[in-house]
């Protein structure tokens, strides 16, 4: 995978200067770089998980931070480094555990981070240790996978640099990255209750917006007076707090950047703009597309994107700050939009005299955002999908209620993550661990109507797990269906874990299995690790069972994630030997020792 592309035209050097300050941190805050087996670097990073206040949005909250920081520290690597991480769960109360997400773990599925399936939570007072190898250059992120600790704040940056004395596919002088998030006021803790309580209920939309962590809340909407925050009855509401200062990307102008974004929302699909400058697209989620030059760009939960800007040698109109957005998509927008400045030169970040960009779209205009999700093809060189699939899986999509309360289904199964994670299961055979039912491979597709609600909404619990025979080339088609709302289909971002698939395509109504593979593209399609399925529509990717181990397969929602919405396929589990004892231990693990 390490050379997906052939060409690799020569780069300027980076000058110290006009690289962003994430990237020069990262630099330095590595503690120890020695030189690991396959000729990368190891690179050693030193984690304390622990709560703490924090005003993202000039609101005050407890997150859960990473060395005291919010979003937590960058990693950043080159291309066949190992990342060590040694994490300390500071935490009294609550257990953690962290995903690596765009890390394929070849050879180390144990570490990449998923509870239920990979690993047992790291609880507190416990260290963990984290290794495996930064495989393909590209713009990863990382984020807690227990719970909805995602919402809590729990994520960073990761960022795999090519190797060195190789060559990035395009030129540029500068970098600057944006991770972007929606935020809420209740605790994540109190999200997840709702979403299991009887009446059920839904986390609602974000209060805000944020960009590497800050966003802007109007603090006259925080209700009650000095009285009321001294007794805790009203959250702490400071707009000239540090921690919400809007993001500042500054450029020179006449020069070239790259601009690294990844959406790590729990719910928002977004739409990124920068006020009259158009973006070049040449990455996606660790992999070259063909460049499309776009004035706006739509990011699903669980994407990341380079972008190249080119700043004006002479800005219009003589301006020297411009807006930088991210409007809600695909959902009623009940959130004002996320809000950075890029500022040209060294002058000082003032508000830009226009008012910000609006929304490109209509946030239910799913032709619009189809139609920008078609443009995305692989670049040149990429490999090319397998001709033909082993086996074709249809997973509908669907919102059920059980026992009342609604949970989201696929093929009818509402994912329960086990007690004992998945991998060890399989590798020592415990046989009680999960039920070992072979999950549908379709729906009744003939009969079930997509476009109204179910008629019988109800779903059933489950643990089941798709294997796949090791090396067999895996086509999944992704339905979507009217929700429990008359008139309501949602978007699902999804994500694989372990791989990337080929986007073959995307429909409209029932994929017909006879005639749309036969508009497969089957030429160019992008390698992703996460892809959008649209309102009523359906999505169709192909990917290898090549890496052993056990993956999550799953909406990138967290809500929709906690409400059952993902599956977990398997394969090559005979491929693997040890399994590090820290990852065991809960459970049927708890007893068993190998
Ligand atoms: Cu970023 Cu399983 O997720
Ligand atoms: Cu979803």
């Amino acid at each position: 995978m390490a050379a997906s592309v052939a060409y690799r035209p020569a780069r300027r050097p980076l000058p110290a200067s006009l690289m962003s300050k994430p990237v020069l941190y990262a630099m330095v805050v590595v503690a120890m770089v020695v030189s690991g087996a396959q000729g990368g670097s190891v690179k050693h990073y030193k984690w304390k998980v622990d709560y703490q206040y924090w005003s993202p949005d000039c609101v005050e909250k407890v997150i859960i931070s990473i060395n005291g920081q919010y979003p937590g520290p960058t990693i950043r690597v080159r291309e066949g480094d190992t990342i060590v991480v040694e994490m300390e769960n500071l935490m009294p109360t609550e257990a953690v555990i962290m995903h690596w997400h765009g890390m394929q773990q070849r050879g180390t599925p144990w570490y990449d981070g998923a509870g239920g399936v990979s690993q047992c939570a790291i609880n507190p007072g416990e260290t963990f240790v984290y290794r495996f190898q930064a495989e393909k250059a590209g713009t990863y992120f990382y984020h807690g996978h227990l719970g909805l600790q995602r919402t809590a704040g729990f994520y960073g940056s990761l960022i795999v640099d090519v190797g060195r004395g190789v060559q990035e596919a395009f030129e540029y002088d500068g970098e600057l990255s944006i991770l972007l998030n929606d935020w809420w006021h209740r605790s994540a803790i109190e999200q997840g209750l709702g979403l299991y309580s009887d009446p059920f209920r839904w986390v609602g939309e974000p209060q805000s917006l944020l960009m590497e962590g800050r966003g802007k809340y109007n603090c006259s909407l925080v209700s009650g007076g000095d009285a009321e925050e001294a007794a805790g009855d009203r959250p702490r509401c400071d707009e000239t707090n540090k921690q919400c200062k809007p993001l500042v990307l500054r450029v020179q102008p006449g020069l070239k950047y790259r601009l690294r974004l990844a959406s790590v929302t729990s719910l928002s699909s977004l739409n990124f703009q920068i006020e009259d400058h158009n973006m070049t697209l040449v990455e996606a989620d660790g992999n070259y597309v063909e460049e499309v030059v776009l004035d706006n760009l739509n990011l699903y939960s669980g994407e990341s994107y380079s972008v190249l800007i080119e700043a004006y040698k002479q800005p219009p109109g003589g301006r020297k700050t411009f807006w930088v957005t991210a409007h809600v998509q695909g959902r009623l927008p009940k959130t004002t939009p996320a809000l950075a400045i890029l500022v040209y030169g060294d002058g000082e970040a003032t508000t830009p005299v226009s008012s910000p960009p609006l929304a490109p779209a209509a946030w239910n205009d799913t032709a619009f955002s189809l139609r920008q999700s078609r443009m995305i093809v692989a670049k040149k060189g990429t490999i090319p999908p397998p001709a033909s699939s082993d086996q074709q899986i249809i997973l509908l999509n669907t919102q059920n209620r059980i026992n009342g309360v609604i949970k989201w289904a696929i093929n009818n199964i509402s994912l329960v993550p086990p007690t004992t994670p998945f991998l060890p299961a399989l590798k020592f055979g415990l046989k009680l661990a999960f039920d070992h039912t072979i999950p549908p491979v379709s729906y009744p597709m003939t009969t079930y109507d997509i476009f109204s609600p179910p008629k019988n909404p109800n779903a059933n619990f489950g643990t089941q797990i798709y294997r796949f025979p090791f090396n067999s080339t895996v086509d999944i088609i992704l339905q979507n269906a009217n929700s429990l709302t008359v008139n309501n289909s949602e978007v699902h971002p999804w994500h694989m874990h372990g791989h990337d698939f080929w986007v073959l395509g995307y429909g409209h109504g029932k994929f017909n299995p006879e005639v749309d593979p036969q508009a497969f593209n089957l030429k160019n399609p992008p390698l992703r690790n996460t892809v959008p399925l649209y309102p009523y529509g359906w999505t169709a990717l192909r990917f290898v069972a090549n890496n052993p181990g056990a993956w999550f397969f799953h909406c990138h929602v967290e809500a929709h994630l906690h409400m059952g919405m993902g599956i977990v396929f398997a394969e090559g589990i005979e491929h693997l030997d040890r399994l590090p004892r820290s990852t065991m231990g809960c459970g049927l693990t708890k007893t068993w020792l190998p």
